[in-house]
């Protein structure tokens, strides 16, 4: 049982540490006292490396949401890997994909494609800059869009750098990032609409756009409200400023992703994750205005973006399969079980009267130490309290223990391949890892 310091995973995670700095690629997945490797998976499964079973809600991070071994997927990507793993033309699948999304996102009607989300928000970006001839940005505080120092201003700031409630601070992330970057970056406060709203038009001249998730995992997936985004794409029409939706978590909310839900279009979409099938993928797309400046066939080219292994097929290919599987019925059936968690989670917390909440939407779901919904970074930051992490780890590993694999931060994310079955096990194998976290002191 986790931790065992003779498993095969704390041998591995020694030997990475002694050739890799922290041991690891991958910063969002840290956990001590080292991490778990894996090895195979099959369904909604994942064995580890010292043959360790466990229930997979965190699907890397959504991408898996057929799970593991899905046959459309694998069929796919053998054929392509036999025909031509990639090349410098351009593939059929590309065009296909491209089709698929234009027909489901509403606010897509143009695609490009990149190799991460991280570099498709970097795209979008200098998009809507190419588009508009304008330099800054404007993010939400507290969001999350990629490892990109510009959008990381304002990425899980404190108490002590946030800065006032009505002018939010553009704390660095990173050490080192420099100051003229963050003074590209107006951060405005999710939700609040008077006073997001003043500070864009204080800069509403100087803005090429408005950066949003409108269902962010680091609220739990409590959306933005719907008059919220209204408002800020009433913004950004009357002022020329591109709107990006960020989807590349939460285009999993709906067959017409997040924005086909809440009824809000963006000038420019950003997405990842499931539309590669697991394959490493991003893409933006958009109204083909916003999408102009990358139009060399229409005139001279404004923004160059290329990429050896960009649209590559091997991931066209996945992502094709994995969306066409993805239809309406089956995002039905995702959400119905998002919920069957969410409450069977819910009647476990309160018979322990736990002050805890299975809050979310659709098929993510995300634990936290309170009872109401947090409607901004602050109020979430505020709630969860102090030792937020180090309690949030204490759950993570007792869920491990029971053989149930969550998110560090809480995040439960659901796949296809899920049983009503396996919904009830994960309910029963949390409400016992529970049981144990409310007898864990807190410090320890
Ligand atoms: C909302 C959001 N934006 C952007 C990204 C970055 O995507 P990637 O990890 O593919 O670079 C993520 C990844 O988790 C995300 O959740």
């Amino acid at each position: 049982m986790f931790p065992d310091p003779k498993s095969k995973s704390a041998d591995l995670f020694a030997r990475a540490a002694a050739v890799m700095p922290g041991a690891n690629t991958r910063h969002m997945i840290t956990f001590g006292p080292y991490i778990v490797y894996g090895e195979r998976g099959e369904g909604c499964r994942l064995t580890d490396v010292d043959g360790e079973v466990y229930l997979d809600w965190v699907n890397n991070f959504s991408t898996q949401i057929h799970g593991y071994g899905f046959p459309p997927i694998l069929e796919a990507v053998r054929a392509q890997v036999e025909k031509m793993i990639c090349c410098i033309l351009p593939s059929e699948p590309e065009v296909e994909l491209a089709e698929l999304l234009v027909e489901r996102i509403p606010g897509v009607e143009q695609v490009r494609f990149t190799n991460s989300g991280t570099e498709a928000m970097m795209v979008a970006i200098k998009g809507a800059r190419g588009v508009t001839g304008r330099s800054m940005i404007a993010k939400a505080e507290g969001g999350y869009h990629g490892q990109y120092d510009l959008v990381e201003a304002s990425f899980l700031p404190t108490p002590d750098n946030w800065g006032p409630e009505d002018r939010p601070a553009a704390p660095p992330f990173a050490r080192g990032t420099p100051q003229s970057l963050l003074d590209q970056v107006v951060v405005y406060p999710f939700n609040d609409t008077e006073r997001t709203l003043a500070l864009l038009e204080a800069h509403a001249h100087e803005l090429a756009c408005v950066v949003i998730d409108p269902i962010p995992a680091r609220l739990g997936f409590s959306p933005a409200r719907v008059d919220y985004l209204q408002a800020l794409r009433d913004f950004c029409t009357r002022h020329g400023v591109i709107l990006i939706f960020d989807e590349v978590f939460c285009n999993r909310a709906g067959f017409h992703g997040a924005q086909g839900r809440l009824g809000v279009t963006p000038d420019l979409t950003v997405m990842g994750k499931i539309i590669g099938g697991g394959f490493p993928i991003g893409a933006v797309g958009g109204r083909r205005e916003a999408m102009s400046a990358f139009d060399n066939l229409a005139g001279p080219l404004k923004v160059s973006h290329s990429g050896t292994f960009t649209a590559n097929p091997v991931s066209m290919v996945a992502g094709l399969a994995s969306m066409r599987h993805l239809k309406p019925e089956v995002f039905e059936r995702l959400e119905r079980q998002g919920q069957r968690l969410r409450a069977g989670i819910t009647g476990k917390v309160d018979a322990l009267g736990l002050d805890m909440r299975a809050n979310g939407l659709a098929s993510m779901t995300s634990l936290q130490f309170f009872r109401e919904p947090a409607s901004s970074y602050r109020e979430f930051h505020r709630k969860s309290g102090e030792g937020y992490l180090q309690r949030m780890q204490q759950l993570h590993r007792l869920m491990l223990q029971e053989g149930v694999l969550m998110a560090t931060r809480g995040m439960m994310i659901g796949s296809t391949p899920m049983t009503d079955a396996d919904i009830d096990e994960t309910v029963e194998r949390t409400g016992r890892a529970l049981a144990r976290f409310a007898e864990v002191p807190a410090a320890a």
